[in-house]
């Protein structure tokens, strides 16, 4: 058990790579902390992980909304007592879009949950892992933010924006025992491909392969674990050759 003892949230936790992630963790003994919108699938994703044995709870969360966050952490801490992990994993993508089509909206939602929300969901944990003296913050990036793909404009820049914010909260929270780490995954087989796309990607993976969600709960898992205790500020790229 890597995990045991641990008190880590997820966001985007109801589907696809945070659900892997969320179950990887609470087999290794974490409580997890389910958070996603309203409408998803989180009850059920928590109620499977309680099956197993796991402890889980969902927690409905905007991430884009600083209160909802707030009020997740606080939710998270009257429960459990501590947040020792923080995985920052929701996202939304885009379609194919040239850059002189790319509206206002599209725009907005883009950073606001893949760059705002990852933003609040630090800033709300700091506080108690800072009290604590340890702490464990992962991100979800994507290889688009160092190796982007045409058309996909903002949503690169926004991977790009969560891959340095990373590295400079890393340095900024590293004298208290605070580590922080990104995961770039590839095209991963998850509801944000779809069917066109599998096979445009694929082509374009030395590996030939999607990655599957349960690729990126294993690379979590290594950096949220003990074993990467001297690991901080880095990306690790899941993603079957395709930033070579
Ligand atoms: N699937 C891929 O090919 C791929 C590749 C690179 C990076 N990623 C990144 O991996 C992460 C997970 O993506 P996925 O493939 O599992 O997608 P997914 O669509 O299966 O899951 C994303 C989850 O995030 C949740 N979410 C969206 N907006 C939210 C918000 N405002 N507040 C809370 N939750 C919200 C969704 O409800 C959903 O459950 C994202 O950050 C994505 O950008 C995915």
């Amino acid at each position: 058990m890597r995990l045991k003892n641990k008190v880590a949230i997820i966001t985007g936790a109801a589907a696809g790579i945070g659900k892997s992630i969320a179950e990887k963790f609470a087999g290794e003994g974490a409580t997890v902390v389910l958070a996603d919108l309203p409408h998803t699938a989180g009850n059920e994703v928590a109620k499977g992980i309680e099956d197993k044995g796991g402890k889980a709870l969902f927690i409905p969360t905007d991430i884009t909304k600083k209160d909802e966050v707030t009020n997740l952490v606080k939710k998270t801490i009257d429960n459990f007592k501590t947040i020792d992990i923080l995985h920052n994993n929701a996202g939304v993508a885009m379609p194919i879009t040239s850059l002189e089509e790319v509206d206002d909206d599209t725009y907005q939602r883009i950073m606001d949950v893949n760059v705002k929300g990852v933003f609040w969901g630090i800033q709300a944990v700091i506080p108690y892992m800072k009290e604590a003296g340890e702490g464990v913050i992962l991100c979800t990036g994507s290889t688009s933010a160092i190796r982007p793909r045409s058309g996909l404009n903002i949503y690169c820049a926004s991977k790009g924006a969560v891959v340095t914010l990373a590295k400079s909260m890393a340095l900024e929270l590293a004298s208290f025992g605070i580590r922080v780490n990104t995961i770039n995954p590839v095209a991963t087989d998850t509801g944000m491909i779809d069917s066109e796309q599998r096979e445009k990607f694929i082509k374009t993976i030395p590996l030939g392969q999607l990655a599957q969600p349960i690729d990126m709960a294993n690379a979590a898992l290594f950096l949220a674990s003990d074993d990467a205790k001297m690991i901080t500020g880095i990306e690790i790229e899941v993603d079957g050759g395709r930033c070579i």
